[in-house]
């Protein structure tokens, strides 16, 4: 799934994966028993982790990035972000995640990812891979959101608006 501008990481070397698919395993996910888990890396090395958070209120359920998100926030700030990685499928009954097709974040989430790729001023990578990790796709934001509606699309907003800095 990679070209030439497209970084390739093996899925059994890329520790960022390895974390999004132990974060998974602490999802809760009763209703869709689809678990997914995320890994965020600071540019200094540090990691954020998230998993879907269920609700018997379906439509009040987390995913995965917004909770990476939140996470990465407390930990060392939107600024800071590097790259993403997320992995879900199911969890097989030896206890290990599982599944085929890798999993790539969801309209909701990624316009939070372009969110933050805003404030870090990174056009940022995202990993999808698979339930076992064997297989992944490497994407850039930009490619996940096309035309998205970001920050700057607000500059024609009345400027009496109240906005972030
Ligand atoms: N899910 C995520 O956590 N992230 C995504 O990008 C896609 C979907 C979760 C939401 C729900 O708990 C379960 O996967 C099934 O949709």
């Amino acid at each position: 799934m990679n070209d030439s501008n497209r970084p390739a990481y093996a899925a059994s070397s890329d520790a960022l994966i390895a974390r999004a698919r132990v974060a998974a395993l602490a999802a809760y996910a009763p209703y869709s028993r689809f678990s997914v888990g995320c890994a965020i890396e600071s540019v200094d090395g540090e990691i954020a982790v998230g998993a879907n958070m269920e609700n018997a209120c379906y439509r009040l359920g987390i995913c995965a990035e917004i909770a990476a998100l939140t996470a990465a926030q407390q930990a060392f700030g939107l600024a800071k972000i590097a790259r993403i990685a997320v992995a879900g499928g199911h969890v097989d009954p030896g206890g290990a995640l599982a599944g085929n097709a890798p999993v790539t974040p969801c309209g909701g989430c990624r316009q939070a990812i372009l969110e933050a790729a805003h404030v870090s001023g990174r056009d940022l990578e995202v990993t999808s891979a698979n339930g076992d990790g064997t297989e992944t796709i490497v994407s850039r934001i930009s490619e996940l959101i096309p035309l998205g509606f970001g920050p700057a699309s607000l500059e024609d907003a009345d400027p009496e608006a109240i906005r972030p800095a």
